[in-house]
């Protein structure tokens, strides 16, 4: 291995912007001498739109072994990998690559098992109503983590519904846990985990959900953060949810399970979220 090349590193396009070197640097930091660290340096790669591929084999000769992979590579690297953990298989997407031992690539998804051990540090998920808000890439992602945690039942609302069904029909098959889906507007029942997962918070706009939808002390989540209180979580606190909680947690907690992953090192994130939180 050259040892001037860093042997982790987060893919992306672009790149600069993103603050995992400093959220791995952070959880190395915490096993300082384990053998397990000896070798680990984590840095950003910028790669060609069109050259995903070239770019983690260029790599790998240079002596990476694993790679978180960022926006917009995630489907690139969902085909690239040689072998897919059962949770990218349900993501339909890679965030995470690990080298195996010849040579090929194993590709993972923590996004879902970040947002579980966020939520985990607020609520538990067994036996609770799961509300999820929205049917794209985000919501496919956490699905299989979340009823792996046994909640009592699950509804997935979304604008266009067709989606939601599509993407609810193949989790239905594999769990004996109550699923539905609806619009936002017909919502039945209460639940205990209200979780946005569109992307509606970035054009600033709200989703058309009743306040009955949160039961008493039930946990608003939201994937989306910033320095300023997400849309969403204005619409929580207008419905007076308690308990509110925005997506930097999942972000830290992905790359908690990355590191896992690559070192079987389980850090522990509240001090490198507290660090993030400050640099919002
Ligand atoms: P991502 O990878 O972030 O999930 P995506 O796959 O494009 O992105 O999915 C975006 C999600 O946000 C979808 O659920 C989308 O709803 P539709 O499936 O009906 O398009 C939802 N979304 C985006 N903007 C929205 C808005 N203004 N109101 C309601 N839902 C919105």
């Amino acid at each position: 291995m050259n040892v001037t090349q860093p042997t982790y590193v987060v893919i992306g396009n672009p790149i600069a912007h993103s603050k995992s070197p400093q959220i791995h640097a952070q959880f190395a930091a915490q096993f300082a001498g384990h053998p397990a660290v000896a070798t680990f340096s984590y840095a950003r790669l910028l790669a060609p739109l069109d050259g995903f591929a070239a770019s983690v084999n260029e790599f790998a000769a240079e002596g990476g072994r694993g790679a978180n992979v960022t926006v917009p590579f995630k489907e690139d690297a969902f085909r690239f990998a040689a072998a897919r953990t059962e949770r990218a298989e349900a993501a339909g997407a890679v965030n995470t690559l690990q080298q195996l031992p010849d040579g090929s690539w194993l590709g993972d998804n923590t996004d879902g098992a970040g947002l579980v051990a966020d939520v985990l540090r607020h609520v538990d998920i067994r036996g609770r109503r799961i509300l999820l808000l929205g049917a794209g890439g985000a919501a496919r992602g956490v699905i299989l983590p979340l009823l792996a945690e046994s909640p009592a039942c699950l509804t997935l609302a979304n604008r266009t519904l067709g989606k939601a069904q599509l993407l609810l029909e193949h989790f239905q098959a594999n769990t004996d846990i109550p699923l539905q889906v609806s619009e936002y507007h017909a919502i039945a029942g209460q639940y205990d985990l209200i979780i946005n997962a569109t992307s509606a918070s970035l054009g600033g706009e709200r989703l058309p959900i009743a306040n009955a939808v949160f039961a008493p002390n039930a946990l608003a989540y939201d994937m989306m953060y910033g320095k300023d209180e997400t849309p969403f979580l204005a619409q929580a606190r207008e419905a007076g949810v308690a308990q509110r909680v925005d997506g930097l947690g999942m972000l830290v907690g992905q790359a908690a399970e990355a590191f896992h992953l690559w070192t079987g090192l389980r850090p522990d994130f509240e001090p490198v979220l507290q660090w993030m939180r400050s640099q919002l």
